[in-house]
């Protein structure tokens, strides 16, 4: 059993407690967010435990891996202070606006960086997961053009546009994961 802990009590970070909670090799042991009672509230129904202090989570005993689902500007500290923890990190896309943040991550973690995964979930969504394994087998040719549209089904709110970015900022990152992961 994998023990889990999840920064972040926000719209991803439900998500990802939710899939911990459902799998039967994981469990949600710890809920962490500086604001309100939302750890308490995630927590709850899976009957893990709740702090507003974030340390918590790399001091906690027993966490073998931390899901980091803050706001993108916290997560490389975040990554880093997993590693250095001892403990596996998967993080939400992007790690970083700024690629020297990025590089300066890897330097932190350098020797340790396969303890970390980023959430490219779109890797493992089953109708692109289908693409891929049809386009592996040969059945178009040699792929000689890409092309990827991506959506958000409704317009954003205004706090997501004044945070994140916007969605070319915010999202694109996954269009080029998903080139990566069908041209390697
Ligand atoms: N892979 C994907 O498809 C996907 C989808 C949605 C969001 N994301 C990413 O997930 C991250 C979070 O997005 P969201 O939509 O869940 O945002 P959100 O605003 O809904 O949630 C963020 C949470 O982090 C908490 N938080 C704030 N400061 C914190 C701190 N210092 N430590 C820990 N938690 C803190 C907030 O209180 C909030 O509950 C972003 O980086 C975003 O790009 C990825």
């Amino acid at each position: 059993m994998i023990d889990i802990a999840v920064i972040g009590a926000g719209r991803i970070g439900a998500v990802h407690a939710a899939s911990v909670a459902a799998h039967p090799g994981t469990r949600l042991a710890l809920v962490a967010d500086p604001f309100g009672d939302g750890a308490a509230r995630l927590a709850a129904p899976y009957g893990a435990r709740a702090t507003t202090r974030v340390e918590d989570v790399f001091e906690a005993a027993d966490v073998d891996a931390v899901i980091i689902g803050s706001p993108t500007p916290l997560h490389v500290d975040q990554i880093v202070a997993s590693v250095h923890a001892g403990k596996a990190a998967l993080c939400e896309k992007p790690v970083d606006l700024s690629l020297d943040r990025v590089d300066a991550c890897l330097a932190a973690i350098a020797g340790q960086e396969h303890r970390v995964m980023i959430g490219f979930n779109r890797r493992f969504d089953p109708s692109i997961a289908q693409i891929h394994a049809r386009v592996a087998d040969g059945e178009i040719g040699p792929l000689e053009q890409l092309t990827i549209i991506s959506r958000d089904p409704a317009a954003p709110p205004a706090a997501y546009v004044a945070q994140s970015g916007g969605i070319f900022r915010d999202m694109t990152i996954h269009d080029l994961d998903m080139a990566a992961h069908f041209l390697e």
